[in-house]
């Protein structure tokens, strides 16, 4: 949802600021800017586009410039184009705006009446009139930032330069991300940890509705009431080499590629020396996990799936009720759950902005609550009273598939944890449960990996269909709703996934002659029932790829395709399937020629309601 950038420092503010958006550009690349200046002139360069057009475009400035500021837009108010990529600017500020003012109309009629001229649609414009405003009234940053904060209803992340203050960049952030890091006499501000990896590890998180002004020499960070307060910086645990394509094509498959290993890496922490799961580092004692008679889970999109399987198996084994609301419903009409229930809030970013919300409404009842997030130290990691980190690294392709899938990892482990508290699976059922999950489980992902080639073939099958459907059974039914999503949202194959006992209540009006139709039956337990439902499907003439394991009789039988998946136990096939799907959807949008890491209308990280 819009990458913001800022530097200041003693080198090239233009090489800085662009290739920091070159980084952030999977939160939003419809259109791009950069103001960028010196003691004598500032240059502000924007284009409809992408990043590369505006780096063609700035070459323009031969200027040595040595602070500046950047943006890449995911549009909300008002369509891409060249007139509404940011910077803003007014007679004495320039900005650039991550977020969403609300009251934006009542503002900008307020600022007409003033005699203010709108240059654009967005809601940003308005920010930059009342900056103008209050500075020109004190001539003090501070103050006219804070007074301006207090005026606007909203999410905002803002990176600001005031024209007769050279070399300072101001920063403010309520709702929407900021970080700050400062290293050898070179200041930072971006809207994501990547951007700035390559510079420096150290990292603030500035909080909500304080200030921080970036200089070369120093930065200089006020909390709420003006106060200046020492920065406090912590070092990350990625370091730029993770957020680079490693030779890979694009960085979902690169993310792919990185599955096996990240998958082991979330769950190892929290195994314990005898086999068994232990919270008891992210301060969940055994005691208190199996006091807890439901669980709430609370995400959106792929977090969401990986809830949905979650519940399967949590019901299944540990034999409580797992409720999984949309982060985007729950924050509106929150589901009645059990007496005790832990909330869990699954996010990739830590920033979605739904599952946040979410999150702080179903903490109003004083539940305690358990976040299942990536991005260390992130908002929702913060508002969580507990957090497991997933250890994926950094994700930067718009679709996910490492961060899914060491959610779904997490998800495994805390099924058997909750089990395992409850007694209601015996020790050596959960440390075998266990090591399937932290060594069977990746090896089984690297072997999916290894055939690539194998499912390029099964891609051509399907690249020129518009309409396909998968089906499946139980947790093979769980995983369909991801393995569509995957394939919607990179190659625009229109797909659904359906429960395949479903098909007959509906569906199947739309099988007809060559409608590919992706049957998951990797769990041995519904082989009778999903060879039922595929004939159903064959029979009007569909076009069947199947997924099974080699227990399966005569799979070429009853499909026109076979994908024999590894052996591994009915309730783990999901990571496969999954896996599976991921590079089905990958050789997909390939062969279709689509941007792969920029999929059209989207952006990572949704700060946006
Ligand atoms: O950062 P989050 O995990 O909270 O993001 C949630 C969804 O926006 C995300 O999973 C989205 O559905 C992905 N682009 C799907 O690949």
């Amino acid at each position: 949802m819009c990458g913001i950038i800022g530097f200041t420092g003693k080198e090239s503010a233009k090489e800085k600021v662009i290739d920091g958006l070159y980084l952030l550009e999977y939160r939003g690349y419809d259109s791009a800017g950069i103001t960028i200046g010196n003691s004598e002139v500032l240059h502000t360069v924007k284009c409809k586009g992408r990043v590369s057009m505006l780096d063609e475009k700035a070459s323009a400035i031969t200027d040595n410039c040595f602070f500046g500021i950047g943006h890449t837009r995911w549009a909300t108010h008002g369509e891409p184009s060249e007139k509404n990529a940011h910077p803003h600017s007014s007679e004495s500020v320039t900005l650039v705006h991550n977020g969403i003012i609300e009251n934006y109309l009542e503002l900008r009629e307020k600022l007409s009446e003033e005699g203010y001229l709108f240059k654009s649609e967005t809601d940003t414009e308005c920010v930059v009139h009342l900056i103008d405003r209050e500075y020109k009234k004190c001539r003090e940053p501070w103050q006219a930032i804070n007074s301006v904060i207090a005026e606007i209803k909203g999410s905002f992340a803002l990176a600001i330069i005031f024209h007769d203050r050279i070399g300072e960049i101001w920063a403010v952030r309520r709702n929407s991300p900021l970080i700050l890091s400062y290293k050898d006499g070179s200041a930072y501000l971006a809207s994501d940890i990547p951007a700035i990896l390559k510079y420096s590890k150290s990292i603030m998180r500035i909080a909500d509705d304080e200030i921080a002004c970036l200089k070369a020499e120093k930065v200089i960070y006020y909390d709420r009431s003006g106060t200046e307060k020492s920065p406090h910086f912590e070092d990350v645990p990625w370091d730029f080499e993770m957020a680079k394509k490693d030779g890979y094509e694009h960085f979902m498959l690169k993310e792919i590629h990185e599955q096996p290993a990240a998958v082991s890496r979330a769950v190892r922490p929290y195994i314990s020396q005898n086999g068994l799961p232990d919270l008891e580092k992210i301060g969940i004692s055994k005691k208190t996990l199996s006091e807890f008679d439901g669980i709430s889970i609370i995400a959106c999109g792929s977090a969401y799936h990986a809830g949905i399987v979650g519940k399967h198996l949590i019901e299944k084994i540990a034999g409580i009720p797992v409720f999984v609301t949309l982060a985007s419903e729950y924050r509106y009409d929150p589901p009645v759950v059990t007496k005790n229930p832990l909330i869990i809030a699954v996010s990739q970013s830590g920033e979605t902005a739904d599952t946040l919300a979410a999150l702080k409404l179903a903490k109003e009842t004083g539940s305690p609550s358990l976040g299942i997030i990536n991005a260390v130290g992130s908002a929702i990691a913060r508002e969580s009273d507990y957090v497991i980190y997933t250890n994926a690294g950094p994700e930067i392709s718009v679709a996910t598939t490492k961060g899914y899938i060491t959610q779904l990892a997490i998800m495994f482990l805390l099924a058997a944890a909750l089990a395992h508290s409850k007694g209601t699976v015996s020790d050596s059922y959960v440390k075998s449960f266990l090591a399937n999950l932290s060594n069977d489980v990746p090896s089984a992902i690297s072997n999916v990996i290894s055939r690539r080639s194998e499912i390029t073939v099964l891609a051509k099958d399907i690249v020129d269909t518009s309409d396909l459907y998968f089906i499946g059974r139980g947790c093979d039914y769980a995983a369909s709703i991801e393995a569509s999503l995957k394939l919607k949202e990179i190659s625009y194959v229109h797909s659904e996934a359906y429960a395949a006992g479903e098909l007959k209540h509906g569906t199947l009006s739309l099988v007809t002659d060559g409608v590919p139709v992706i049957a998951f039956a990797c769990d041995e337990k519904y082989h009778d029932k999903m060879i039922g439902n595929i004939k159903e499907t064959k029979a009007r003439g569909a076009f069947v790829i199947l997924l099974c394991k080699d227990n399966m009789k005569n799979p070429e039988l009853y499909s026109d395709k076979v994908f024999l998946i590894p052996n591994l136990d009915g309730i783990f096939t999901p990571f496969v399937s999954v896996v599976f799907s991921q590079i089905l959807a990958y050789e997909t949008a390939f062969l279709r020629g689509f941007d792969i890491d920029c999929p059209r209308n989207l952006a990572k990280s949704v700060t946006v309601e």
